[in-house]
């Protein structure tokens, strides 16, 4: 038995972020919810964690966690600490939070036009973290800006730059969401369903590019997807969520050829075809 049950998903390297018995309640008028109930994670440099398992189980609310943007109130942070580098996140100031929003940890969530500002030129939503940040002329950002979309496969970088999101597809809304996390250069990006509104050959396409951008710039990813293919062929490792619970954590490899969770078990069973794409 490799896999781990109810143990924190140890990195081999040492972690850059780490969720150590995180509590996240959402306090709503005449009932709590404790969405988040002592869960244990972390994730290295040049690592991807995936995170699996079933609506309302927690993955959002432990991910955003991260950047303290769960809305407060409802939210509580109720116990735990998220370190990044060692230092607790929930216990950074809003302006402190500023700083590391988007420049140490990125997030990429499922639906691009719910995250661009429909009023916002590309170029400016991509720029703002630099801005924000302070340390980037104009013309500086501008170059970082059309380098990243670049990279990220937008063509004709120039045009896309002076464009509001309603005249991108939603393929390229989501490359250019990737763009704007990925542009401060960030240590740890935690992409949330992102290739969930897509169509199955665009969702392709995005995966293979955080692949490669991970393994380019040797980033931490913790990936939200309900897709265990996907999981199976994106990740080093793999946590299962069940109420607000990590119920199984290990190598994919491992848990997906010996999955010692019974839930795992059923979700595994309830997935079609698992073999690894050659
Ligand atoms: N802003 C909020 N206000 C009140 N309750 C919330 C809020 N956000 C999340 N919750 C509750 O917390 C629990 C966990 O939700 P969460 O969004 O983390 O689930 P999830 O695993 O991401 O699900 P999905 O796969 O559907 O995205 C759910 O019961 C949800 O209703
Ligand atoms: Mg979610």
């Amino acid at each position: 038995m490799t896999s781990t049950h109810g143990s924190p998903a140890a990195p081999t390297a040492a972690p850059v972020l780490e969720f150590r018995d995180l509590r996240v309640d959402f306090r709503l008028s005449g009932s709590t919810v404790h969405a988040v109930r002592g869960v244990n994670l972390s994730v290295a440099a040049g690592e991807t964690l995936a995170v699996v398992g079933e609506s309302g189980s927690g993955k959002s609310a432990t991910a955003l966690s991260a950047l303290r943007l769960n809305p407060e109130p409802p939210c509580v942070y109720a116990g735990g600490e998220i370190l990044l580098d060692g230092r607790d996140v929930l216990g950074l100031s809003e302006r402190q939070l500023r700083r590391v929003r988007g420049a140490e940890i990125s997030m990429v969530f499922q639906d691009p036009m719910t995250s661009l500002d429909p009023l916002q030129r590309v170029g400016h939503q991509i720029t703002e973290v630099l801005r924000l940040h302070g340390d980037h002329t104009r013309a500086e950002a501008r170059s970082a800006a059309l380098t990243a979309l670049d990279e990220v496969g937008v063509p004709d970088p120039e045009r896309r730059f002076r464009q509001y999101p309603h005249e991108l597809s939603g393929g390229l809304r989501q490359r250019v969401m990737i763009a704007s996390a990925l542009v401060a250069r960030p240590r740890v990006l935690i992409a949330d369903e992102p290739t969930t509104a897509l169509d199955v050959t665009v969702q392709r396409q995005i995966l293979d590019l955080l692949v490669r951008l991970q393994h380019r710039h040797g980033m931490a990813v913790v990936l939200i997807t309900h897709d265990l293919g996907v999981v199976a062929e994106t990740a080093d490792r793999v946590a299962v969520m069940r109420h607000g619970e990590v119920v199984e954590t290990g190598d994919v490899e491992q848990v997906f050829a010996r999955p010692a969770a019974p839930y795992t078990r059923r979700l595994l069973d309830a997935t079609p075809r698992l073999e690894p794409v050659a």
